[in-house]
């Protein structure tokens, strides 16, 4: 897995088994050459044909060579104000109040392993030999500004990371106005480009364009990766599909405000650019400082979409969820939420828990509500009291008689809110996000604290660790349900406003760490509003996520069909919920509804008291049925089969990694008279295998090239149907 450097040629090769990434220097630029399917070795060098493209395109200071712009070039780290008219990497404002840089490359070292970045989540290694690491430090001498672009392959994974190191070495301070991770310069535009964006309880919709001239700009500027945009995009090859075709998988290893611009320009050559949102962004970078951006993550896979989420799944998993939980199989929770809202008491609980217990739960989540008096989404934020009058016990023994019915214990939090109705507040009116002598704006009838000041986050970290010191507690949901507005900080000055958005994501995440450090058998789960931070930074600190508010079953096929393409299902969490459903009033079987929470990491949010008895005996069932196969739900591979986006149906498998055993998940959306036939081809299977379902046997070979008719028995809507494949020793 090496990274090799042609001294003669100036060329830089990163490459494993599957991928290539080359770049060289030109004229001391550094220029990107190729990303893609491995080259075992590239001989090529100076490979851009030379050509006057027009006296509009800039040639670098005195190269007497017109057939070189970098107006054009294809570029790793494309400057400002020097020749290049498209979307820059960085921009800064010099002391002298322009803003022309141009970096040139200064020098370079490859290393094994992969560092960790200070402060900031991101992909790691175990052992240094699991990786290589890149690092080219780029400068601008006369500005004093140097940039250190780090890139670090994966021996076993067709992953690269990118992130970036700004260094001041003038002895004036450098205004930063956009720092990004991460730049690729494609040579053409022959791509679709795959995006996730979403809403509250409509998160990471599959939406695929052809890349079209011009920029495309997919962000957010909330100070949250957002349930409106995932940071995340593919470009895919025409004619991409679940298993076939090329995609580049770009995904930002951060929860804030975020930019992924596209721009095709003139000559059909694309860039890529992905980094923190230059908006309300804005960097004091003083002599000796660096800043350091988070990472983005590129995946390149051949083999189409599910083979681009392979890598995703896997990295995540073994080399960005870290703690005790990363690999262990994930506890059936029960939460109280939709069943009781902020209206309920402990005889209430525990009567919801006993129920649990029966059915076969392992956890018992005690959502919003039992704080202060918190009897609607006014008030309390801020005030992690316990709220004596619904728990007149207190949490220590409410945790305690949970406990004793042998379930574990959860609760809810949103730290990183204020009401104005708390006692925090009165206390402290100054330590939200707002903007002096400005009216602020509310979002959920809360204000966001400012975690970007230290003795804010000091008093948070106090009260939560003065109750989970206190108190049993085994899991805990991390709540976050409004966006940043007027952003201003009493902790910061003029020059520094700017930098609230990501000093506060910064601040959020040495809280997290040290949470997460101090109470390692914690299970913690991520969740805004649903999947509004669902992104691989959360991931690094918390191995789960609620991935929407939505809990409506066809909604949430396409939700989890979304959101699996970057995340393993061991990430995703999803509940059963009752019917009519909350969020969309829509009738769905209980089967089909307990089928889609159970093909992700799989929980319960129904008032056992309405249940009928039917119901409340599928329900045990069900859990039984998770606990059995859940190792093989929550780690097996998952591939898509049929997408929801594009048909009536939908489906998904879980296979071992031995291909010994394979669950199928098939959805169909709505009854139809006289509907089409549908094979459906499975996947990942052995070939060589005879596999067993029911009571009839299949070659693997047939199950995967011919397949099966899945829908001519289905009949009604919200159906669905689980075929559960089991290697037979038998003669084909
Ligand atoms: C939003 C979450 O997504 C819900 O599951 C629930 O915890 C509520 N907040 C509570 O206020």
């Amino acid at each position: 897995m090496p990274i090799i450097f042609h001294e003669e040629t100036g060329q830089f090769h990163l490459f494993n088994d599957d991928v290539s990434y080359v770049m060289e220097l030109k004229e001391q630029f550094l220029v990107h050459v190729y990303w893609g399917e491995r080259i075992r070795s590239f001989k090529q060098s100076d490979t851009y044909p030379k050509k006057d493209r027009s006296s509009f395109s800039p040639n670098p200071y005195r190269t007497n060579d017109a057939t070189f712009s970098l107006d054009n070039a294809l570029q790793e780290f494309p400057g400002f104000d020097s020749g290049d008219y498209r979307e820059p990497a960085f921009e800064m404002t010099h002391p002298d109040g322009a803003k022309a840089t141009q970096f040139k490359y200064a020098s370079h070292t490859i290393y094994s392993g992969k560092k960790r970045l200070e402060g900031l989540p991101a992909t790691y290694v175990v052992e240094d030999d699991e990786a290589e690491t890149l690092e080219i430090t780029l400068a601008d001498d006369i500005r004093g500004i140097r940039a250190t672009l780090s890139y670090t392959i994966y021996r076993d994974r067709s992953v690269i990371t990118k992130s970036v190191q700004y260094q001041n070495t003038s002895e004036h301070t450098i205004q930063l106005n956009r720092a990004l991770s991460s730049c690729v310069d494609f040579d053409d535009a022959a791509f679709d480009l795959l995006q996730l964006p979403g809403a509250w309880a409509r998160e990471k919709q599959i939406v695929k364009t052809p890349l079209a001239m011009g920029i495309h700009v997919l962000d957010s500027k909330r100070g949250a990766s957002s349930t409106h945009q995932q940071p995340f995009i593919a470009l895919l090859r025409k004619n991409t599909t679940e298993h076939h075709g090329d995609v580049y998988g770009f995904h930002f290893v951060y929860s804030g405000s975020f930019t992924i611009r596209t721009e095709v320009d003139t000559f059909s050559q694309t860039r890529v650019l992905v980094g923190i949102n230059p908006h309300n962004f804005g960097w004091q970078l003083e002599p000796n400082d660096i800043f350091q951006t988070p990472e983005v993550v590129l995946v390149y896979a051949k083999n189409g979409l599910n083979d681009m989420s392979h890598t995703f799944h896997s990295l995540y998993t073994e080399r960005l969820a870290r703690g005790e939980h990363q690999l262990q199989e994930r506890p059936v929770l029960i939460n109280n939420w939709e069943s009781t809202y902020f209206q309920f008491d402990e005889q209430k609980l525990l009567n919801l828990a006993d129920g649990a217990k029966a059915l076969g739960a392992e956890l018992f989540v005690l959502d919003d509500g039992w704080f202060e008096a918190r009897n609607d989404d006014t008030t309390s934020l801020g005030d992690w009291i316990v709220d004596r009058k619904k728990l007149p016990s207190g949490l220590a023994s409410l945790s305690s008689q949970i406990h004793e019915r042998g379930l574990k214990f959860g609760l809810w939090f949103e730290p990183e809110m204020i009401s104005e109705q708390s006692q925090l507040f009165k206390a402290h009116p100054d330590w939200h996000i707002h903007v002096d002598g400005y009216p602020t704006s509310l979002g959920r009838n809360q204000l966001v604290l400012d975690f970007s000041r230290q003795e804010v986050r000091a008093e948070i970290v106090r009260q939560m660790t003065e109750i989970l010191d206190a108190v049993p507690i085994d899991y805990i949901k991390w709540d976050m349900n409004r966006n940043m507005t007027e952003i201003g900080s009493r902790g910061l000055t003029p020059q520094q406003q700017m930098e609230l958005p990501h000093r506060y994501m910064l601040g959020l995440y040495e809280v997290i760490d040290y949470l997460t450090e101090r109470y390692p058998h914690i299970l913690f789960e991520n969740c805004s509003g649903g999947g509004g931070r669902f992104d691989p930074g959360m991931a690094y600190y918390m191995p789960q996520s609620w991935a929407s508010d939505n809990t409506d079953a066809i909604e949430r096929i396409k939700i989890q069909y979304g959101t699996s393409l970057i995340f393993p299902p061991v990430m995703i969490c999803a509940q059963l919920s009752e019917s009519p459903n909350h969020q969309v009033g829509r009738i769905t079987p209980l089967q089909t509804r307990a089928d889609v929470a159970m093909s992700a990491n799989f929980g319960i949010m129904l008032d056992l008291n309405k249940e009928s008895q039917a119901t409340l005996d599928a329900v045990q069932q069900d859990i039984a049925w998770y606990k059995k196969h859940r190792q093989l739900i929550q780690f097996g591979r998952f591939s898509r089969l049929i997408s929801p986006y594009e048909s009536n149906f939908a489906g998904w498998s879980f296979t071992a990694p031995n291909q010994e055993e394979s669950l199928v998940f098939f959805f169909k959306i709505l009854g139809a008279a006289s509907e089409p036939f549908l094979r459906l081809q499975l996947r990942d299977l052995n070939p060589e295998y005879m596999y067993a379902i029911g009571d009839t046997t299949y070659s693997g070979e047939e199950l995967m090239k011919f397949g099966l008719y899945l829908n001519p028995d289905m009949s009604g809507d919200f159906q669905s149907k689980v075929l559960h494949l089991k290697h037979v020793v038998t003669k084909m």
